[in-house]
């Protein structure tokens, strides 16, 4: 059983903490009031995001965030910062992320997300340390069979190697747990986070050509795109387009504060969808955006992605039932917050 500790006695490690949804989660455990370690390579990420951080949390609270550049799979780096602080708790986010790209790149995304994870793992356990949320997705549930989907529907084969490495990974924890009840594990799915600190501050920054949608449209509504392109209107949905369940990245991060003061404590392992439970189609997105940026926004449509599911949300009963956790947000603030942070930082974080 993870210890019962109070949160100002509580060092959390956050892999990935300078990403688009561990630099939300870092504020939000900031915030609360939790001691923050954030270890992250900065491969896809940027040094700004920590002193952007500093920006929204105040100063007494960023002297509770200490920063280590290393790689995770980097296991003397990661030892270091094990001995140097006295985790409690890892939230791990700390992963590739590219959809297209796994699908060339097989082996460096198993290599990196299941090793990372096996290295973080066997570091933990070193260090007596047995806590972990676990940054999952829906994605695990495929096509879904039926909507909207609980944490008892059913595990699908993945379409692409990134998807199957959350597979394998929940699997991984899972079968840690088992083998030894001293382990605390929470699997929390998440749904198709968008959206970004109401501050301006900090948001999704993709390198490239974004491959997801909301990133996508918000460079069409910057000037950086001319379109956006929408991949099949013969689904079977309420306008043609696909359907996702859309999140507020802010919600999301309070989502893993709920998760750990629900988890403190307990031993096992509890799987959590994180989403609002309404689905939304590609053209509603559109508009939305349209809307919170006060033009309306081009569109073309294209044919289907490859790998694309017709539609999926969530049931979120059993995170508010247990957690008390429910979102907040609607698909309005999200379009408003990620406009707010595209208008003000049209590339991202570089200058
Ligand atoms: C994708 C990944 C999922 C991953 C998630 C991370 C796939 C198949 N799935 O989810 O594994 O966990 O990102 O955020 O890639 N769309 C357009 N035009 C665009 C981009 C997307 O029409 O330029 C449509 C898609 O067809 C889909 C919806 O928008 O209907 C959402 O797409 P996206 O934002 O890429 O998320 P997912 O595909 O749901």
């Amino acid at each position: 059983m993870s210890e019962k500790k109070t949160i100002a006695d509580t060092t959390v490690l956050v892999t990935g903490g300078a990403g688009f949804i561990g630099s939300h989660t870092v504020v939000k455990l900031l915030e609360s009031g939790y001691t923050v370690v954030v270890v992250d390579d900065l491969s896809n990420a940027s040094e700004k995001v920590l002193d952007r951080i500093d920006q929204i949390v105040g100063d007494e609270a960023s002297e509770r965030l200490s920063f280590y550049r290393a790689d995770v799979n980097d296991r003397a780096a990661l030892e270091a910062v094990f001995d140097d602080c006295q985790i409690d708790r890892v939230i791990h986010f700390a992963g590739f992320k590219a959809v297209g790209e796994s699908v060339q790149k097989p082996i460096e995304y198993y290599a990196n997300n299941l090793g990372n994870t096996l290295t973080l793992l066997d570091v933990m356990r070193e260090h007596g340390c047995k806590s972990i949320i676990f940054s999952s997705s829906a994605t695990v549930y495929g096509d879904p069979d039926a909507l909207p989907l609980t944490e008892q529907s059913t595990k699908k084969n993945a379409t692409n190697p990134y998807g199957w490495t959350k597979w394998m990974i929940e699997q991984i924890l899972t079968d840690v747990a088992k083998a030894d009840p001293e382990w605390d594990v929470v699997l929390l799915r998440y749904f198709n986070p968008i959206g970004a600190h109401p501050s301006g501050l900090i948001g999704e920054d993709p390198k490239g050509i974004p491959n997801n949608l909301v990133p996508y449209v918000a460079q069409v509504a910057v000037g950086k795109r001319d379109a956006v392109h929408v991949f099949g209107n013969d689904y079977d949905t309420h306008d043609g387009t696909g359907v996702r369940d859309y999140i507020h990245v802010v919600d999301l991060a309070a989502g893993h504060v709920a998760a750990l003061a629900w988890m403190n404590g307990r031993s096992g392992v509890e799987i959590f969808n994180l989403g609002t439970g309404t689905g939304s189609s590609v053209l509603d997105v559109i508009k939305a955006f349209s809307a919170a940026c006060g033009k309306e926004l081009p569109y073309v449509i294209e044919p289907r992605r490859a790998g694309d599911v017709t539609a999926n949300y969530a049931d979120c009963t059993k995170a508010r039932e247990e957690m008390g956790w429910e979102a907040q947000y609607d698909l309005a603030d999200m379009c408003r917050d990620s406009w707010n942070w595209q208008s003000h930082n049209p590339n991202g974080y570089e200058d």
